[in-house]
């Protein structure tokens, strides 16, 4: 397996490598969600790269760049495990000048759930992303539906762009539990992890409301937040039931809906969803 740190030197292998590409962009700490793209990635294509890059474009000054869990050299043995052709693990200076000045922005898609709260993040994942497709150039990306309106809005940058590289979106990889897993999950305290259960358990509450024929949105997002009001260690940024193309919020429930939320606990913000199909 390659480890690559210049732009110039994965190019080069790119350049060198026969067949399909399949990319898995990742910010590292790698997890099974991770590798279920990897190993999707290698079924679909001859060769597979991850990225490595906690991009901090896609942080805001007070969020949690510092905090975010890294551990390259575990990373390593997992990918080369996983048999990965190569790796991709840049420096901030090695993919941002420091007079960058071109960023990539999808209006509207952006401007609710994950980007209400991160005003700036959105613009950081498409600008990191469409940069490791021009690096890259490979004919297909992986991308988890744990970030929902992430892989939406990568959709549609690819689509309004042009960009020849077809998007798979693969299924939310979660603990026995029912968490889903997250590099960010290492930095809850035991209290906080039993008590981040109420995420997948909200969302299985919508889900069988909805298989009740419950199809009141606002009744399944009043269901959902009486259950987050009763973990007194959650603390809620938002829930919705949207539709899942558009991410409009839904009166009712009659298309395929993403249900969605976010919650703190105590300095880990956590974001989960099912979808719901009428
Ligand atoms: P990161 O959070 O490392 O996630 C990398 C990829 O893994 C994303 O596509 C994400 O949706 C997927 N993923 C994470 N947890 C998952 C889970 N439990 N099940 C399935 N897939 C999961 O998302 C990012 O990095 C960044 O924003 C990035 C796209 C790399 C741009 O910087």
């Amino acid at each position: 397996m390659l480890v690559t740190r210049t732009v110039a030197d994965f190019r080069a292998w790119r350049a060198s490598a026969s067949g399909t590409l399949g990319l898995v962009p990742t910010m590292g700490y790698l997890h099974e969600g991770h590798l279920s793209l990897v190993r999707a990635a290698k079924r679909d294509n001859a060769r597979t790269a991850v990225t490595i890059f906690v991009n901090p474009t896609q942080f805001a000054p007070n969020e949690d760049l510092a905090r975010y869990p890294r551990d390259e050299a575990r990373d390593l043995v997992l990918l080369e495990s996983d048999g990965v052709d190569a790796v991709f693990a840049p420096s901030p200076d090695e993919m941002y000048r420091p007079d960058a000045s071109t960023f990539v922005s999808v209006e509207k898609l952006t401007d609710r759930l994950e980007g209400a709260s991160r005003p700036t993040h959105f613009r950081g994942v498409t600008t990191i992303v469409l940069k490791l497709f021009q690096i890259a150039q490979p004919d297909r990306a992986y991308f988890g539906r744990k970030d929902a309106q992430q892989l939406a809005v990568i959709r549609r940058m690819v689509r309004d762009l042009n960009v020849p590289v077809e998007v798979v979106g693969l299924p939310i990889v979660r603990e026995p539990d029912g968490l889903a897993m997250s590099s960010r999950n290492v930095n809850l305290t035991p209290e906080q992890r039993r008590a981040a259960l109420v995420l997948s358990k909200s969302l299985r509450l919508a889900e069988s409301l909805f298989a009740a024929g419950q199809r009141d949105a606002e009744e399944i997002r009043a269901s959902m937040r009486s259950l987050l009001a009763a973990e007194p260690l959650a603390v809620l940024d938002y829930i919705s039931v949207a539709d899942a193309s558009s991410l409009d919020e839904l009166t009712t429930v009659d298309r395929p809906a993403l249900v969605s939320l976010a919650a703190r606990f105590g300095a880990t913000r956590l974001i989960d969803n099912t979808t719901l199909d009428p």
